[in-house]
C-alpha cells in the first residue's frame, strides 16, 4: 500500500455573487461535494468542460482557499485544524500560463532558489547545487539559469515553472491545464518530463485538463467533472475502455484519437453547459443527456459502484 497524500472528503466551494444593485446576492456551486484520494506516485486526472469546477477544485486543494463544506487531509492531516502554513509547502501548483506565472524581473536561477531560500536553512552554495542539479532535470542547460523568462519559449518556461514547483521536492503537484497553452509538438515533451520527475521523486499528481487525449498520456485514475460535481471516477483503463456515464461518452466521442478504435455510437450532446448559478434539478446533466428519464430531473443520482468503476447515473448499469 502507498502512502495516502490527499483524502477529500465533499469538498465543496460556493461563491456568493451580486447580481445588480436591487437584486439578491446567488451563490455559484463552482464545486459541489467531491471525494476522492491519491496515493503517491499516482496520477489524478480531472477532466471536464470549462467551468465544472476544476480549477476551484485546484484552489482548494493547494489551501489558497479554503473549503465552504466537507474535509480535506494531507498525508493524514486534517487541513481545517492544521497549520496550513506548514502543509503549503508539501502541495505545489503549476499553472496553465507559464508567460504569467514567472516573475519577468527575476533570472531562472533566483526563481528557483527563492523558495529554498524562504522554506529552508540550505546555504548559498547548497540551494545553487540544488537549482542546478533540478534544472537538469527538467532540460535547461547551466546557461539558461543567468536568463530571464521573456527569453524561452513556452515550453521552456513550463520546465522552469515545473523546476519551481518541484524544487522543495513537495508530496503533491497540482497542475491545471499545464500543457494546454503549448503548441501541440511541445506538449508530449513536457507530459513525459512531469512522469519522468514522479519515477524519480514519488510525487503525486493532481492533473487538470479539458483534454482527454492528455488524459490518457498521463492518468492513472481519472474523475470526470460536471458543474461542480464527479459524474464517474475510476481506473483509467477501466474508464477509457468502457465510458459508462452519458457524458464521459459524449466527450470521448468528441476527441477524435479516442473515437477511431472506438466502435461504440457516437454521442453527441448539446446544448451549453448549464450556470452554476442555476443548475437544473436532478441530475445536473440531464437536459442535455440522450438517455435521460423522467427520474433525472426529479433525483441528484449519487455515485455508485458500476463495473469497476464509481458512476453517479439513474440509467447505466
Ligand atoms: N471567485 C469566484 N467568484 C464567483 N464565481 C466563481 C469564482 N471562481 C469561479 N467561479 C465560477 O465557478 C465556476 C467554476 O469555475 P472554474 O473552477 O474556474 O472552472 P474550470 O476551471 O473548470 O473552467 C464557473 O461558473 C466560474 O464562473
Ligand atoms: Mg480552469
Amino acid at each position: 500500500m502507498s502512502e495516502l497524500l490527499l483524502e477529500a472528503t465533499d469538498l465543496a466551494r460556493h461563491y456568493t455573487v451580486s447580481r445588480g444593485l436591487f437584486k439578491p446576492k446567488a451563490t455559484v456551486k463552482a464545486l459541489n461535494g467531491v471525494s476522492f484520494t491519491l496515493a503517491a506516485r499516482k496520477t489524478l486526472a480531472v477532466v471536464g468542460e470549462s467551468g465544472c469546477g476544476k480549477s476551484t477544485l485546484a484552489r482548494q486543494l493547494t489551501l489558497i482557499e479554503p473549503p465552504t463544506r466537507g474535509a480535506l487531509k494531507i498525508r493524514g492531516v486534517d487541513t481545517a485544524s492544521a497549520d496550513v502554513k506548514a502543509l503549503r509547502r508539501d502541495v505545489q501548483m503549476v499553472f496553465q500560463n507559464p508567460f504569467a506565472s514567472l516573475n519577468p524581473r527575476k533570472t531562472v536561477e533566483t526563481t528557483l532558489a527563492e523558495p529554498l531560500l524562504i522554506n529552508t536553512t540550505m546555504t548559498t552554495l547548497e540551494r545553487r547545487e540544488r537549482v542546478a542539479a533540478l534544472a537538469a532535470k527538467v532540460g535547461l542547460r547551466p546557461e539558461h539559469l543567468r536568463r530571464y523568462p521573456h527569453m524561452f519559449s513556452g515550453g521552456q518556461r513550463q520546465r522552469i515553472a515545473i523546476a519551481r514547483a518541484m524544487i522543495l521536492n513537495p508530496g503533491i503537484v497540482v497542475a491545471d491545464e499545464p500543457v494546454s497553452a503549448l503548441d501541440v509538438s511541445i506538449q508530449a515533451q513536457i507530459l513525459n518530463l512531469f512522469m519522468d520527475l514522479q519515477d524519480e521523486f514519488g510525487t503525486g499528481y493532481v492533473f487538470i485538463s479539458h483534454n482527454l487525449s492528455v488524459v490518457e498520456h498521463v492518468a492513472d485514475e481519472v474523475m470526470v467533472m460536471y458543474l461542480g460535481a464527479a459524474v464517474e471516477v475510476g481506473d483509467k483503463k477501466t474508464l477509457f475502455a468502457q465510458p459508462l456515464h452519458p457524458y464521459t461518452r459524449a466527450l470521448m466521442s468528441a476527441t477524435p484519437a479516442l473515437r477511431k478504435a472506438d466502435r461504440r455510437e457516437r454521442i453527441v450532446i448539446h446544448g451549453e453547459l448549464p450556470s452554476p448559478l442555476n443548475p437544473p434539478s436532478g441530475c445536473s446533466f440531464h437536459k442535455r443527456c440522450p438517455l435521460a428519464v423522467p427520474r433525472c430531473s426529479e433525483e441528484v443520482p449519487q455515485l455508485r459502484e458500476v463495473d469497476g468503476r464509481r458512476v453517479a447515473c439513474h440509467v447505466v448499469g
